[in-house]
């Protein structure tokens, strides 16, 4: 399923004024018609209020209301209830303002019709303008007469980094590291290095030609002896002075990531490379001599997950 707003925004952000949208632009309304044609729609209760049912699109309508109804509708009292009526099939959220700042960590895409106009206005688009967004690239422009539709698509985060790019060579002087966090309850697991004594999360060096998370999930193995299962990053760190060469050609200055991980099967023990291996609490660790390169991690590791924005 991909998510998509769509819209019609003047210059100045407004998109609507008493219930209404504050322009009436000839054909402007047939891209919308286009778009949405044969897929469901999600909108809030006052922008259904003011078009009423639209022809062969399904209208979930969102309504903090659990008495409202109407004909051809299907009632969400959520986003979750919306997302779950809507299936698999493409979702268009078709407004307004309420529902788009509900929606918006969840849209892939937005069609924006550009209105050249900058009307008084009661409701304007969140997040607008999208010029200089970390989030929103604009992918595409089309231009009309009398208004442009602007496609924008989400910026993703390099979560390619979890499943992505093989590592085809570093050089011979940079370490490629991949580490894990690996939570059990409010515990924490570190082990003891062989070499200086310090603690530090399990992990090691990324051998040509695997995925960071192949990395992590093996070194944890030959460190501990557990099977870990990856949940997602929790950071990585990158030194300009350190260039990962990518099996395309690209290069990316990002050299150790860490991920959060879970254990799938086994029970953690020692091996050549560790000389204690413990469960800890972070008041455990606060009295613990730590990598320096892992107190960070460490500290963040005990935090809630939070989705890592790690930008090209
Ligand atoms: N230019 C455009 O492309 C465009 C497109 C659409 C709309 N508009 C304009 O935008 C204006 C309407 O926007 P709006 O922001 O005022 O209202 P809206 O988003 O259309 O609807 C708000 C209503 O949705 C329900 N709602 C909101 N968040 C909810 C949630 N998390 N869970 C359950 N229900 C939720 C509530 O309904 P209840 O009050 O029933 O609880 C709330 O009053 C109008 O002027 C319209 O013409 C413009």
């Amino acid at each position: 399923m991909t998510i998509t707003f769509i819209a019609a925004v003047a210059r100045n952000g407004v998109v609507g004024r008493d219930g209404q949208m504050p322009w009436r632009i000839p054909g402007e309304q047939k891209g919308f018609k286009a778009a949405t044609m044969g897929h469901p729609m999600v909108m809030g209760r006052r922008t259904f209020d003011s078009h009423g049912l639209l022809p062969g699109r399904r209208h979930i309508v969102l309504t903090r209301d659990p008495d409202w109804s109407a004909d051809g509708v299907e009632v969400a009292h959520s986003v979750d209830e919306a997302l779950f009526l809507a299936g698999d099939d493409d979702l268009f959220v078709t407004g307004g303002a309420q529902i788009w700042e509900a929606f918006a960590g969840l849209a892939d895409r937005m069609l924006l019709s550009e209105i050249p106009l900058e009307p008084e206005g009661d409701t304007t688009f969140p997040g607008w303008p999208f010029t200089d967004s970390p989030v929103w690239r604009e992918a595409s422009r089309e231009s009309h007469d009398g208004w442009v539709v602007v496609t924008y698509e989400r910026h993703r985060p390099r979560t390619q980094v979890e499943i992505g790019p093989r590592v085809a060579r570093s050089g011979s002087r940079i370490k490629v590291g991949a580490s894990c966090a690996i939570r059990d309850g409010d515990r924490l697991l570190l082990t003891r290095r062989e070499d200086n004594g310090l603690w530090c999360l399990p992990g090691g060096g990324v051998d040509a030609g695997e995925t960071w998370s192949e990395a992590a999930v093996r070194e944890v193995r030959e460190e501990t002896g557990l099977h870990v299962e990856i949940d997602g990053v929790l950071a990585a760190y990158s030194n300009p002075d350190v260039v990962v060469v990518y099996a395309d050609g690209n290069r990316n200055a990002i050299f150790g990531v860490c991920f959060r991980a879970h254990v799938a099967r086994g029970a953690a023990g020692l091996s050549d490379e560790v000389t204690e291996v413990a469960w800890l609490t972070e008041a455990d660790v606060t009295r613990l001599p730590i990598v320096p390169a892992h107190r960070s991690l460490v500290r963040a590791a005990f935090q809630p997950p939070v989705t890592p924005t790690i930008f090209d």
